[in-house]
């Protein structure tokens, strides 16, 4: 397999203000302006303007958390993909655990993000990953593959052509706790297996990254495996020293 520019992004999750983007993004464009990794930052969607003049002209990008697959109408608190490309996001997160678990977003909800998605001509960033509960029965690759092929079974293996794929074991996720760098490989390999059932190219294509308490010091072992092509980072891209570590990693 050909060896892929790398992805670094930093969920901000509910976190920031403006003065604290302000000093964050400050400090990361300067230091993260020769990453030869893409450099993404998934800020709250009330800032995404400010985060997005701030980065205009840099090389680093915005995407956004969570979208609608609606194109407009009565839905009280969602925000369009049409609206979120009035101001320059290129990604888009989707299926994060956070919105699987806590607000209920099933495989088919995922599948209809990410045609949206697609359809808008946006980078899906699509989040994969087992609970303790299902890695302890043994059960980690089905539950992958049950995500995975669900939504390729509903929209399409093209649907991944630009796709990025976050391996994000849930428990490993604020917890400290990451996946060693050899179990995080191997899901890593048995995601491409997974895409290459429909399409033996696709895997030159998509980048899979890893997500799970990454931080400066854990990043260098993980990145030395062959199929970890990056990155996406929640805590540790709160503060511009560390992410700028990973992502100069
Ligand atoms: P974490 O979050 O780095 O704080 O574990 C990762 C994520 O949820 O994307």
């Amino acid at each position: 397999m050909k060896q892929k520019k790398r992805f670094v992004a930093g969920n901000w999750k509910m976190n920031g203000s403006l003065a604290q983007n302000r000093d964050l993004l400050n400090a990361l464009i300067e230091t993260v302006k020769n990453a030869e990794s893409d450099v993404v930052v998934f800020p709250p969607a009330i800032y995404i303007q400010q985060v997005a003049t701030m980065v205009e002209g840099t090389n680093v990008k915005v995407g956004v958390q969570n979208i609608s697959p609606e194109a407009k109408g009565a839905f009280t608190g969602e925000i369009s993909l049409s609206m979120v490309n009035d101001f320059g996001c290129d990604y888009v997160l989707i299926g994060h655990s956070e919105r699987r678990t806590l607000y209920g977003e099933t495989n088919e909800d995922v599948a209809k993000k990410m045609q949206a998605v697609v359809d808008a001509k946006l980078t899906p960033v699509i989040c994969v990953g087992e609970t303790l509960e299902e890695r302890e029965s043994g059960r980690t690759e089905a539950v992958i593959k049950e995500q995975l092929t669900s939504v390729i079974d509903a929209i399409g293996i093209d649907a991944f052509n630009n796709a990025v794929i976050a391996y994000e074991p849930v428990w490993a996720i604020g917890t400290g706790k990451t996946a060693t760098p050899e179990e995080a490989d191997q899901v890593h390999d048995f995601i491409h297996c997974t895409l290459k059932v429909y399409d033996d190219n696709i895997s030159d294509l998509v980048r899979v990254v890893y997500g799970g308490s990454v931080n400066a010091s854990n990043v260098d072992s993980l990145f030395a495996k062959q199929n970890i092509d990056g990155a996406l980072v929640g805590g540790a891209s709160l503060e511009a020293e560390g992410f700028t570590k990973i992502a100069l990693a």
